[in-house]
């Protein structure tokens, strides 16, 4: 079946009102194809900002993390229903650097990805095995823990893109290869097929990140289960509306 190309730009703690508005302009200036799913994640504080600009209809905008309640003493927390009433309509859940630097667990992660969806957000949930696993030869392992914990609690994922990202791919310039990207794919997938169900599994869209790139993401182009990409340190540049384009 044919799983809609998805390209994500992740921006992480990046950026300014000037700079953020340049990036969306440029978006709304580009020739995007009309088959090809875009979600940029901007910072918290700049989520208006790229709603207000954006003019793109296939372009939305997403939050980078969302907390567990809608509202209340939470002291530094961004709630689901808050970015949906700034108009975005994605958050992502689970980032490699949130589980790391923030010490997000599985289960923190999963609760996340449920309350947002129940609130009405789209979530790219992202998993990823570390160095020291992949060469331990768990990476599958890994990725089915932590696809587990929101399997566990969620069983519509209709709403759920997942995002593999690889931990030492990330920001070091050393993608995986598409082959390697491929057969990790195949695997969760297959994964999935056996805790959601084959027909839940064969609809999810999943993205490989970790250093893609202008130039990296064609060579992506035939690997079947490689369905888009999730997009850090590229999605600030010029070179973006290349990947969006790759497939063409
Ligand atoms: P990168 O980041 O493209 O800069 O490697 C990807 C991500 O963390 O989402």
């Amino acid at each position: 079946m044919a799983r809609q190309f998805f390209v994500g730009g992740n921006f992480k703690m990046n950026g300014t009102k000037e700079s953020v508005t340049k990036i969306v302009e440029s978006l709304n200036a580009a020739d995007l194809p009309a088959n090809v799913s875009v979600v940029i994640a901007p910072p918290a504080p700049y989520i208006s900002l790229a709603v207000e600009k954006n003019t793109q209809k296939t372009v939305e905008i997403s939050a980078q993390n969302v907390y567990t309640k809608a509202s209340g003493a939470y002291t530094g927390e961004i709630s689901a229903n808050q970015v949906l009433d700034l108009g975005a309509t994605w958050t992502l859940t689970g980032h490699s650097e949130r589980r790391t630097l923030i010490k997000e667990s599985d289960e923190f992660i999963a609760e996340k990805t449920k309350f947002a969806l129940e609130q009405g957000l789209s979530v790219i949930l992202c998993i990823g095995e570390t160095l020291e696993e992949r060469k331990a030869d768990v990476t599958l392992q890994i990725c089915a823990r932590q696809l587990d914990a929101v399997s566990k609690i969620v069983s519509d994922w209709s709403k759920i893109v997942v995002a593999y990202e690889p931990v030492w791919a990330i920001g070091t310039g050393l993608a995986a290869t598409p082959e390697d990207a491929q057969e990790t794919h195949k695997g969760i997938r297959e994964h999935l097929a056996k805790t959601i169900g084959a027909e839940q599994a064969e609809k999810v869209q999943i993205l490989y990140g970790g250093s893609v790139n202008g130039k990296n993401a064609v060579e992506f182009k035939d690997k079947v289960d490689v369905d888009g990409f999730l997009v850090g340190g590229a999605s600030l540049k010029p070179e973006f509306v290349d990947i969006i384009k790759s497939r063409l």
